[in-house]
């Protein structure tokens, strides 16, 4: 079943573009729990144009382009953890910028992680530093008990450094999304269909 949480080392890396490729691929519906900052084209938005998959609206739409614990307060929003959990079935949930980013002062997106217990795809970059972020990532979602399905890369061909955080963490490589230009619904498509196999995301 097509369950899973989409994570990542950093904000801005194309966990969103990955989100849209795999939710194509497998037809499974989108969630993002919490958007922050709505000017310009939401992460459900840019799914919903790729993909063209069911998308289940935020539970917070915060205004402030900001942590969501914090554009929360600036919002004067009460994220309630306890009930923010996707519904049965498949889904495919992203999270907002990395493992440890905050939904509240209290709780980290890794802390909600664990206690849903959905394998969790950790997007990297290829580029310079993607080493130390990958496997610092792996670490806080290990420390925390949260189940890790794979690694998806994301940029231009780094084989070594691909290679050695999968060596070294034991988490398998899925595949890596190159740099998709022009990016539309069939591009990606073709991309995800040439660089991953379906079957590891049944
Ligand atoms: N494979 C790709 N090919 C071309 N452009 C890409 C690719 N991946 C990401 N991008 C572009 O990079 C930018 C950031 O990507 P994306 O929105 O997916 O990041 P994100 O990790 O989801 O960020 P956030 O933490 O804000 O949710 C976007 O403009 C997106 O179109
Ligand atoms: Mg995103």
């Amino acid at each position: 079943m097509t369950r899973f949480v989409v994570t990542g080392t950093d904000t801005g890396i194309g966990k969103t573009i990955f989100s849209a490729a795999l939710a194509q691929a497998t037809g499974a519906p989108y969630w993002k729990p919490i958007q922050s900052g709505l000017e310009e084209e939401t992460d459900s938005e840019t799914v919903a144009r790729l993909a063209g998959v069911p998308v289940r609206p935020e539970t917070y739409r915060l205004i402030t382009p900001a942590s969501p614990h914090r554009a929360a307060e600036i919002d004067n929003v009460n994220i309630d953890v306890e009930t923010l959990a996707p519904p049965p079935g498949e889904f495919i949930v992203e999270g907002a910028g990395g493992a440890l980013v905050p939904v509240t002062r209290t709780t980290l997106y890794a802390d909600l992680f664990a206690r849903w217990q959905i394998p969790v795809i950790v997007c990297a970059r290829t580029a310079l530093g993607t080493i130390n972020h990958s496997l610092l990532t792996i670490e806080a979602l290990r420390a925390r008990g949260v189940p890790i399905h794979g690694l998806a890369f994301l940029g231009d061909a780094a084989e070594d450094s691909e290679a050695i955080i999968s060596g070294i963490s034991g988490v398998r490589r899925l595949g890596r999304l190159p740099i998709i230009d022009p990016l539309n619904g069939e591009t990606l498509a073709e991309a995800f269909k040439a660089n991953f196999a379906l079957r590891d995301f049944a």
